[in-house]
């Protein structure tokens, strides 16, 4: 009867697994803060799209941890790059299984890790960093990737790029607006995981985590601006921005279950302070119950057995 009438159901093709891939290693490389979670090397990524792909899961969104950063983060339009290679090395490993997307920001890409390039006075140049979207944009849909994530947070970013592959003959790649991006201390494992090198913080473009209303008119203007997709990030602590989103938007709505989310509950059940399957189930239950059409989490594979064993109904 509970089955019957359950009104938040879980499917793996709603889930979007992040994947790391790293320049010049030959074996994974497992990430400290994220127990479970590894930095791939292009020899282990078609392994990993493989098994996400016979998992059912809806998708692979991939971040490039490159060797070598600059001001501009030029690795990130280098079509020898790291995440470029890798989108390459996933889209045929995928065979058209899952949906390979890339993210769009610059923070893995410059010396000074902020998602976008500096003005003279070392704040980050919005329309400047504009220019180096459309470019990257360009790179990763030559590459393959059918859905950019765009997360780097700029004012106008979503109509550049849209611009951009349109102008270029590339009206068939999507576009995933990480419209509601709050400046969170959850994102400090992924930190860990992409090397990140930012010092200070990135109040000046990402949102305040106190605004709600800010979050929906996020959202709305990147609709007008031609997201297929968008996004409120991170997830558990977001649900009433989430709700709010899901509620107003004609585009699909999804979440990031983010890396201080996933360290948090692997964490305490470590310690064996909480049940963690349940923990688990339950925290991407509420995301999806919050109004989430589907969820990136690092959990996607293990939740989609889980799903197939019967385990989440
Ligand atoms: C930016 C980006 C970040 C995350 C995804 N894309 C980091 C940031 O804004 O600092 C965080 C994801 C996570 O914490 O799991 N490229």
């Amino acid at each position: 009867m509970r089955r019957l009438v359950s009104e938040t159901r879980l499917h793996p093709a709603d889930l979007v697994l992040p994947v790391f891939v790293r320049e010049g290693v030959s074996a994974p490389v497992p990430i400290t803060s994220m127990p479970g979670v590894v930095q791939h090397s292009l020899e282990s990524l078609p392994d990993a799209v493989g098994a996400a792909a016979a998992a059912g899961l809806g998708g692979v969104m991939l971040f490039g941890v490159p060797e070598v950063r600059d001001a501009r983060g030029s690795g990130a339009t280098d079509p020898d790059g790291i995440l470029n290679v890798a989108t390459r090395v996933a889209v045929e490993a995928s065979a058209g299984r899952l949906v390979v997307q890339t993210d769009l920001c610059l923070d893995e890409f410059t010396d000074h890790g902020h998602c976008g390039v500096l003005d003279d006075r070392g704040r980050v140049d919005n329309d400047a960093t504009l220019e180096r979207y459309r470019a990257m944009a360009l790179e990763q849909s030559r590459a393959g990737s059918e859905l950019l994530g765009l997360s780097g947070m700029m004012d106008g970013q979503v109509a550049a790029v849209r611009d951009a592959l349109d102008d270029a003959g590339f009206s068939d790649t999507a576009i995933l607006a990480y419209s509601a991006k709050y400046a969170s201390a959850y994102y400090g494992p992924f930190r860990d995981a992409v090397e990140s090198t930012l010092e200070g913080d990135r109040r000046s473009y990402q949102l305040d985590p106190g605004n709600r209303r800010e979050g929906l008119r996020e959202a709305m203007i990147d609709i007008d601006e031609g997201a297929d997709v968008v996004m409120v990030k991170p997830a558990g602590s977001y649900l009433d921005v989430l709700a709010d989103v899901a509620a107003a938007s004609e585009v699909p709505v999804w979440a990031y279950q983010v890396s201080g989310e996933y360290s948090m509950i692997e964490a305490a059940a470590a310690h064996g302070w909480i049940d963690r399957k349940r923990a688990v189930i339950e925290s991407m239950r509420g995301i999806r119950r919050a109004g989430a059409d589907a969820v990136l989490t690092y959990w996607a594979a293990e939740l989609a057995e889980w799903i197939r064993n019967g385990d989440t109904e």
